[in-house]
């Protein structure tokens, strides 16, 4: 989850990516810039920046307007395949493809987009407001089989079962429209109303987790965007991911994996390359950053 500047990472990314002149890059995850940025002051040829959700492309459009080298895409990474294809008629190669997967801060400051429960706003949690389904769609109307399955597969929550089946009793009568809302209703079922109750993880962080992925089909977008970038990249051309929980980190690592098997991808990363201790207690949010790294074979 993370605009957030982790220099380690950055170095690394660098590092892998190697942007020199001549050199094509796509960012999958533009978020507010800062890769991006990184990789055209360091000397790449052209930086093509996907985003999916319009305000944060807003945001790095202004951050970025000094580069004419760096493009601007509004869309989704899942559809990476047909967007890799246009930009090889006008590049002929693609150097490296970068995905930082996830949330960017804009995302959990801003009340209103819903992703977070320290702040109140309405139960959202889309990335690109164009779509259906929101988080409270999810919670309001899913059945207990369904969410179930959302907090179990998605959060990784052991007390799925309990939480699901509170959940499916309340809506009978008051439906969930907020963040604040399902936060509490979480805390009030392991706290049994008691006020000052102590947790050292607030027990809606799991669930939170699983509606965002589910809101954004975060797992098989994913799936297809690592697909599309195996396609996409020119040979030794380098694809580097950086996830922020262990289902995607999971994802990646069986990914790379399946295609070495295939032949087409050499890993360069043997083991997940993380922040170290001095960068995550400066940073708290970096902590469960890993990146890994491949070459298209
Ligand atoms: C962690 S932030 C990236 C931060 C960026 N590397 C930077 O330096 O500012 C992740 C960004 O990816 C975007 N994103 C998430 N899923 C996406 C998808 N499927 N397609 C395109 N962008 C996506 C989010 O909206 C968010 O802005």
């Amino acid at each position: 989850m993370n605009d957030i500047h982790i220099p380690v990472l950055t170095n690394k990314i660098l590092e892998y990516l190697e942007p020199v002149k001549n050199k094509i890059f796509i960012d999958c995850t533009l978020g507010s810039g800062g890769h991006a940025e990184a990789l055209i002051t360091h000397g790449a040829e052209a930086v093509y920046g996907i985003e999916v959700d319009e305000r944060n492309l807003e945001k790095a459009k202004e951050r970025l307007k000094q580069y004419e080298n760096v493009h601007f895409i509004h869309d989704n990474f899942e559809n990476l395949e047909t967007i890799g294809a246009k930009i090889l008629k006008k590049e002929k190669r693609i150097h490296g493809i970068l995905f930082d997967l996830g949330l960017s801060s804009l995302h959990v400051d801003e009340a209103v987009r819903g992703f977070s429960f320290q702040h109140e706003g309405p139960l959202d949690m889309r990335f690109d407001t164009r779509t259906e389904v929101t988080a409270a769609d999810i919670v309001n109307t899913y059945t207990l089989e369904e969410l179930l399955f959302i907090f179990k597969t998605y959060g990784e929550e052991k007390s799925s079962y309990r939480i699901a089946r509170e959940i499916v009793q309340h809506r009978r009568q008051h439906k969930f429209a907020t963040t604040s809302q399902l936060a509490d209703f979480i805390a009030n079922i392991f706290s049994k109303g008691k006020p000052n109750f102590y947790f050292k993880r607030h027990p809606a962080t799991r669930i939170f987790q699983a509606l965002r992925i589910a809101a954004n089909r975060e797992i098989e977008v994913l799936q297809k965007g690592l697909e599309g970038a195996v396609k996409v990249l020119s040979i030794t051309g380098k694809l580097v991911v950086i996830s922020y929980h262990s289902l995607e980190d999971r994802l990646v690592k069986n990914f790379f994996r399946h295609q070495k098997t295939l032949g087409s991808l050499k890993i360069l990363t043997k083991k997940p390359i993380t922040p170290d201790d001095e960068e995550i207690n400066r940073n708290r949010r970096s902590r469960s950053a890993k990146l890994r790294a491949a070459e298209k074979l």
